[in-house]
């Protein structure tokens, strides 16, 4: 049986002041600021090669000190969690599906051959983060607390092996919409030279690598004047897989909602997993299935494709406008912002925000 980690606590000497922190909550775009303070726990493995985690503590937000040779710098072992901390009405702070983000932190630890993290450990983390931050909740329309969690290989070694040392942490940033301003469908562009996960590859697993190697196609995407960039699987009829940072959705007229099976290389999204929830709930016919940029095209043309939508923790639910392609582009109907969508959308902010009952026990 193991026992769970007694934390200790540094309050920083420097917080922000309440002035600072108003005119932050006030625009807090994304991942530009951070709290005052941050979670740290550390992994060893001793000389008998057994691994375990002490030295959990709160302290006050700095750089981190690190050996130039850390196996992070060069191999990339590393994985991380998004999540939100939202205030309520009556100034309560609630987390949305945490000990999800806890599983799937684990799954990645696997595919990285990183320590797995107690669920405990890392719940309890974010409890103490959020406690002693809570006034950093933004309360704007859409606005909440982000929450990172994250795990990397401290080891100063250079051989090619998974590090003996490692570090779990947790860091806080007030957040608003994240593709700035109000929200507004967004149009993305179709990687066509890049793919971002194959077979047996790390596609699932969240680690910072994956999205280091959606950079290059997202330039790409910008400079064709598109927010995020679509990937397919080349070796699966150009099956649609996901955004560079988000999962995918297709709403039919006839009622059914379609989204890119997990089969290995998409990653298993929180907001994914409980919008298909909602969805089943309110009676649409949710089908995880290959869908092809054929069968898009085809859809929008006859009508039978009405809305497509982006999802995640840090998109929440995105409309998308249109796909941009090489040889022409898709617009989704209407503006791209449509019912089903919005609709969803707005129930699962409800529930998040604590304005819609949470019938499902989701918040923590
Ligand atoms: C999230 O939605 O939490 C993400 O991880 C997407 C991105 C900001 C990396």
């Amino acid at each position: 049986m193991t026992t769970a980690l007694e934390f200790t606590q540094q309050l920083s000497e420097h917080p922000k002041s309440a002035e600072e922190r108003a005119a932050i909550l006030a625009n807090p775009g994304f991942g530009n600021h951070f709290t005052d303070h941050t979670v740290v726990v550390d992994y060893k493995v001793d000389v008998d090669g057994n691994g375990g985690w002490s030295n959990a503590r709160l302290e006050p937000y700095g750089p981190i000190m690190l050996d130039p040779s850390a196996a992070v710098l060069h191999y990339g072992q590393e994985i991380f969690e998004g999540m939100k901390a939202y205030k309520h009405a009556d100034g309560t702070v609630w987390t949305f599906r945490p000990e999800e983000n806890a599983k799937r932190m684990n799954l990645s630890a696997r595919r990285l051959a990183l320590p797995e993290l107690p669920e405990e450990t890392f719940l309890e983390s974010l409890r103490r983060l959020v406690a002693v931050d809570k006034e950093w909740v933004p309360t704007g329309e859409g606005d909440a607390l982000y929450l990172r969690p994250f795990m990397i290989a401290t080891e100063a070694f250079l051989g090619v092996r998974p590090a003996r040392e490692v570090s779990f942490r947790v860091i806080a940033s007030p957040a608003g919409n994240y593709f700035g301003g109000e929200l507004q469908p967004v149009s993305i562009w179709l990687s066509e030279n890049y793919a971002r996960a194959g077979r047996g590859g790390t596609g699932e697993a969240k680690c910072g690598g994956n999205y280091a190697a959606s950079l290059a196609p997202q330039l790409e995407a910008e400079a064709q004047g598109c927010k995020q960039v679509l990937f397919l699987d080349p070796f699966n009829d150009n099956a649609v897989e996901e955004l560079g940072g988000m999962n995918i959705f297709f709403v039919f007229a006839d009622g059914r909602l379609v989204t890119p099976e997990l089969n290995g290389n998409i990653l298993r999204g929180v907001t994914r997993s409980s919008v298909i929830q909602l969805a089943k709930d309110r009676g649409l016919d949710v089908q995880e299935r290959k869908i092809t940029i054929d069968e898009w095209r085809a859809g929008v043309e006859s009508g039978e494709i009405t809305e497509v939508f982006a999802c995640g923790t840090a998109a929440v639910i995105t409309p998308i406008g249109e796909l941009k392609t090489q040889h022409g582009s898709i617009a989704s109907p209407g503006s791209g912002a449509g019912e089903v969508s919005m609709s969803i959308r707005k129930q699962l902010l409800g529930i998040q925000t604590g304005t819609v009952e949470d019938t499902y026990g989701w918040m923590t």
